[in-house]
């Protein structure tokens, strides 16, 4: 008898992203010629840049010659793409060695499997409201314990951040061996500066614990003294492994691409207490379970570092930091309590007279055909609040703003 593991079971069943398509879906039911505006889901809307586009078209005519054909990527990825990361890092004054950095298919992939690397006791603090991720890949693992009545997992630590913190996670006040940090911070759009981060790597640093960073969002960093990097953090290559994305950046959430750095100095513990650099750990996993990302995919990612390449990708993030921006300003010239929406394209509101935020969401799309995210949805401190995201185009985002305008809250 072939046994389940039965950690999968006890993740909820829908996505929560897939329950928005439900509600939505059931609304076209009734309304099959309304206008649907979505500022909810968090997936880009621009095409790809033409320097990536040129790129493919070049790898693809590459594959289809015999003194061109690739075959297996190194497992960690070309050195072609990986020294154009090592090159950026340097502009943030970090240097990193060749082998810490991993391509891979993007962020979600490395977000899940890094559990598979670290010791099964370990204690893990997570935000909330947070990236739902982090949360289930820590009841898959078998990490969480038991769910109490107020949704939250035995075993997981939670941490604070609500209005009375700004929107920004307290550090935990317990030991914690595994912190899950994501900065710029989805859902709320808020950011850690560099005092802040600081805090974290001390944190870290003195607990043995590590950071799994996650810097998805780190192209939209748009105030100065928030790091794009932890590493810009003394101290924080002992601690921290980062975790970056083209999503994003540059248009790739259909096409796939990101990379880990995990630093030589990045160490975990056997149960004596024995020090293991996790790198030893992660090649062994990419090696074993992995084959790379295809050639194509990486020389796309490669061409964001040209000259034009950098160029096209700016224009794509300052487009959805401007819609963003919009957001932002509509909503507090309308009364709404507003976070975000600066250094991210997600800006993060509190709902009127504290209605729920299936409720509200509810309201929006039938009196506005507006789509948000629940803030529910990312946790139950998320309960009471709505995300936006500045990733729909520039004329949906400004007649969405207009249609609320003409509601009442
Ligand atoms: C915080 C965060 N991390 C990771 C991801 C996943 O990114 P990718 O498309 O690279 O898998 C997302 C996607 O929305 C995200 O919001």
């Amino acid at each position: 008898m072939a046994l389940a593991n039965e950690n999968y079971l006890k993740t909820p069943e829908i996505y929560c992203f897939d329950e928005i398509e439900k509600r939505v879906n059931a609304f076209k039911v009734l309304h099959p010629t309304s206008k649907i505006i979505r500022l909810g889901v968090g997936d880009v809307t621009r095409p790809l840049p033409v320097e990536v586009v040129k790129a493919m078209h070049n790898s693809i005519d590459e594959m289809g010659k015999v003194e061109t054909f690739r075959g297996y990527s190194p497992p960690h990825g070309y050195d072609f793409l990986i020294e154009k990361i090592l090159k950026n890092y340097r502009t943030l004054g970090v240097s990193l060695d060749k082998e810490s950095v991993f391509i891979n298919d993007g962020a979600k992939s490395d977000i899940g499997n890094i559990g598979h690397v670290l010791g099964r006791d370990n204690i893990i603090a997570i935000a909330d409201p947070v990236y739902p991720v982090y949360e289930n890949a820590t009841i898959m693992s078998g990490r969480a314990g038991v769910i109490n009545d107020d949704q939250k997992w035995s075993n997981i630590v939670y941490l604070r951040c609500t209005a009375d913190t700004d929107f920004v996670p307290e550090l935990p006040t317990e030991k914690v061996d595994v912190i899950y940090l994501c900065n710029p911070n989805n859902p709320t759009g808020t950011v850690l500066n560099k005092t802040e981060l600081k805090l974290w790597v001390d944190y870290a640093i003195e607990h043995q614990s590590i950071i799994v960073y996650d810097g998805a969002y780190q192209a939209y960093v748009n105030e100065p003294n928030v790091p794009r990097s932890i590493y810009e953090i003394k101290g924080a290559k002992k601690v921290a492994i980062e975790i970056r994305t083209y999503s994003k950046t540059a248009g790739f959430t259909g096409l796939r691409c990101g990379y880990s750095v995990f630093p030589q100095e990045l160490m975990v513990y056997t149960k004596m207490g024995e020090e293991v650099p996790f790198i030893k750990l992660w090649n062994r996993r990419i090696t074993n379970y992995t084959n790379g990302v295809s050639y194509i995919v990486q020389r796309a990612a490669e061409a964001i570092y040209s000259k034009k390449g950098k160029s096209e990708t700016k224009e794509l993030v300052d487009y959805y930091l401007t819609n963003a921006l919009l957001i932002r300003n509509e909503l507090k010239s309308l009364g709404f309590e507003v976070y975000g929406g600066i250094s991210s394209p997600y800006v993060w509101f509190k709902t009127p007279d504290d209605q729920p935020s299936w409720k509200f969401f509810q309201q929006l799309l039938y009196e506005h055909n507006v789509i948000g995210t629940p803030g529910i949805v990312f946790g139950s401190s998320g309960e009471g609040y709505m995300r936006f995201t500045g990733f729909s185009s520039r004329e949906d985002t400004l007649e969405a703003l207009d249609r609320l305008r003409k509601g009442k809250y």
